[in-house]
């Protein structure tokens, strides 16, 4: 009786255990290891090449990870266009006129397919790839990306509305943001590091450089010029002024001297936790790229899509 109930117990806790491997399987570093083991260099290499060719689209695609994982979880969703049942997120707030990049990762999805011998390769593991080789390319730290996410089915245009962070937002509304991904405070002001490539339109820095701001006139007339009071919402300037192109604690250095472009940036310097955030990475820069390539370790955790859940898309923007 007691080796009959042993058994029982025994079959109970394998099922379980097989039905929990097969609900929420865990990414892992090697995912492709025997299915395509040349799928990131591949990645690399196409994105080398598009950095080398626009050293910004680094910083675009940095962003299209971050975009992807803030909307229903890092499952390629930011990539798919609108469909006559769904309103996609490329036409929300944050990414219209904005996102881009979607024309590399198609390059990047042809040239893995080929390499692959199929669709192995997942849009979402791509763009999380393609973040991390951006970051190496632009001067910034490496970091181990985990791998095994699956494409969604769909995609919505509220849930990046509802969850994709405002430049406007102050300090209480970012952190709680990013809280509700599972990110704290540390995390926040290290990934805002990324803020140290690319740039930003005039539309979503207007309010920052005109309402009554303190900053110093030598940084903000030429923010003016190239940002007028009305129109020209589309021109660009650099979110870090001193190094924009460079993956490095400019960043910081910038948001103590009040030169944060965008309202979101400098209002960090707003609470207590991430104003100790920012000067400890503004003086160490090591502590910066430890902090951030763990924090985008974090992000590229939330809530993916494994096992047999959505699917490996043949084409980055539609559904299979
Ligand atoms: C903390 C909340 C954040 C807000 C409110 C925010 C907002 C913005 C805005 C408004 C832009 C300019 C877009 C444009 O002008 O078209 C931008 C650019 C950018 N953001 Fe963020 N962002 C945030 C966090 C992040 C995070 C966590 C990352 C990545 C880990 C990131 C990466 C970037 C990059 C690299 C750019 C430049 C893109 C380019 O040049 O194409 N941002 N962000």
């Amino acid at each position: 009786m007691a080796i009959f109930s042993r058994t029982v117990k025994m079959i109970l806790v394998m099922g379980f255990l097989l039905a929990t491997a097969v609900t929420c399987q865990q990414l892992s570093p090697s995912f492709y290891r025997n299915s395509c083991p040349q799928a990131l260099a591949v990645i690399r290499n196409v994105v080398s090449k598009a950095v080398a060719e626009e050293p910004r689209m680094g910083a675009s695609l940095l962003r299209l990870h971050f975009h992807d994982c803030f909307v229903n979880g890092c499952d390629g969703s930011v990539l798919l266009d609108d469909t006559p049942t769904f309103s996609g997120e490329k036409s929300a707030h944050a990414n219209m006129g904005s996102t881009r990049g979607f024309d590399v990762i198609d390059k990047i999805k042809t040239a893995v397919d080929a390499a692959c011998g199929g669709a192995i390769v997942s849009c979402a593991d791509i763009l999380a790839v393609a973040a991390r080789d951006s970051v190496v390319l632009l001067g910034g730290p490496s970091w181990t990306v985990q791998l095994g996410r699956r494409d969604s089915r769909t995609a919505s245009k509220d849930a990046a509305n509802h969850n994709l962070p405002s430049p406007a937002a102050d300090i209480a509304v970012l952190l709680s943001n990013f809280q509700s991904k599972g990110l704290d405070a540390q995390d926040l002001v290290a990934l805002s590091g990324a803020h140290t490539i690319g740039l930003a339109q005039c539309r979503f820095f207007r309010n920052r450089i005109y309402n009554g701001t303190s900053m110093n006139p030598l940084f903000l007339s030429p923010l003016q010029s190239s940002c007028p009071a009305a129109g020209g919402d589309d021109n660009t300037a650099p979110l870090d002024v001193l190094t924009p192109m460079s993956f490095d604690t400019a960043y910081y250095a910038n948001l103590l001297l009040n030169r944060g472009l965008l309202p979101s940036d400098q209002a960090l310097l707003d609470g207590d936790l991430t104003s100790r955030a920012v000067r400890q990475y503004s003086l160490v820069p090591l502590l910066f790229s430890v902090d951030f390539t763990r924090a985008m370790v974090k992000l590229g955790n939330i809530s993916p899509l494994t096992g047999t859940e959505g699917e490996i898309r043949q084409n980055c923007r539609k559904i299979n």
